[in-house]
C-alpha cells in the first residue's frame, strides 16, 4: 500500500502542532516540510526551527524537501532539527554524489528531487546512493498546483530503474483522489499531498481518508 505523506505547507500555521498530531492520528505515515529560499523557488516557507517544532508534535518520520540553492550548507542544522530524510534538488546540486555522503553523514536518509524537466536519466550514476527519489509532478515553490499528467512516464523510468534497490519513489504535486491513481500504477511509493489534506472540506482526517480510499480502488483495478 502506498504510504501517505502530507505535506504541511497547507496547513494552518498558527495551529500547526495540532494539525500534524491530528495528520498523524489519522493514519499519515510521514510527515513532509517543504522548505524554500526564494532562490531556488520565488517563496520563502519555513526553516529548521519550523521543523523542530513540527518533530516535537509527531513520532512519525520527518521528510524535508530542500528547495534550496547551497542545500549542503544546512543538512547539519535540519537533522539536528528532526529530519529523518532529507531530499535536495539535483538542480541545486553542482556535487552530487557528495551531498548524498553528507546527508547519510548526518545521518538522515538521502532523498533527490527532479524538477519536472529533469530527466529520470539524470540519476543513472548515482542510483546506488539514493534512498528516495522525489518525483515533481508540478513546477516547485507553490501548492495548490495541478498535476502534470505527463510525469507517469517518469516514474515508470524510475520504478524499472530502481528495480531490485531499496529506494523510495515519491511524488509531490498536484496529488489528490483523482491523482493517486496514476502515480501509483506508474510506480509511486509515497504519495505526497497537501491542499486535499489540509484544506478538505471535511477535514485532516476526511483528506487522507479519501487519498487512501482511491489508492485501495487504484490497486483493486490494476489487479483486475
Ligand atoms: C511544491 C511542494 C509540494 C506541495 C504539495 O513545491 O514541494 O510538496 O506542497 O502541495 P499540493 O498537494 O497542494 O500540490
Ligand atoms: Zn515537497
Amino acid at each position: 500500500m502506498i504510504k501517505i505523506a502530507p505535506s504541511i505547507l497547507a496547513a494552518d500555521f498558527g495551529r500547526l502542532g495540532a494539525e500534524v498530531t491530528c495528520a498523524q492520528e489519522a493514519g499519515a505515515d510521514l510527515i513532509h516540510v517543504d522548505v524554500m529560499d526564494g532562490r531556488f523557488v520565488p517563496n520563502i516557507t519555513m526553516g529548521p526551527a519550523v521543523v523542530e517544532a513540527v518533530a516535537n508534535a509527531a513520532t512519525i518520520p520527518l521528510d524535508v524537501h530542500l528547495m534550496i540553492v547551497e542545500p549542503d550548507r544546512f543538512l547539519r542544522r535540519f537533522a539536528d532539527s528532526g529530519a529523518d530524510s532529507i531530499s535536495v534538488h539535483i538542480e541545486a546540486c553542482t556535487h552530487l554524489h557528495r551531498v548524498l555522503g553528507q546527508i547519510k553523514e548526518v545521518g538522515c536518509r538521502a532523498g533527490v528531487a527532479l524538477n519536472p524537466h529533469t530527466p529520470a536519466s539524470a540519476l543513472q550514476e548515482v542510483i546506488d546512493d539514493v534512498d528516495i527519489i522525489n518525483v515533481m509532478t508540478v513546477n516547485p515553490g507553490f501548492g495548490g498546483q495541478s498535476f502534470i499528467t505527463g510525469m507517469t512516464r517518469k516514474l515508470r523510468t524510475l520504478r524499472a530503474m530502481v528495480a531490485g534497490r531499496d529506494v523510495e519513489i515519491e511524488v509531490d504535486g498536484g496529488i489528490n483522489a483523482e491523482t493517486i491513481a496514476s502515480a501509483m500504477s506508474a510506480g509511486a511509493t509515497i504519495a505526497i499531498a497537501g491542499t486535499c489534506i489540509f484544506q478538505h472540506e471535511k477535514g485532516i482526517a476526511a483528506g487522507i481518508a479519501d487519498l487512501r480510499r482511491a489508492a485501495e480502488l487504484a490497486i483493486a483495478n490494476d489487479e483486475s
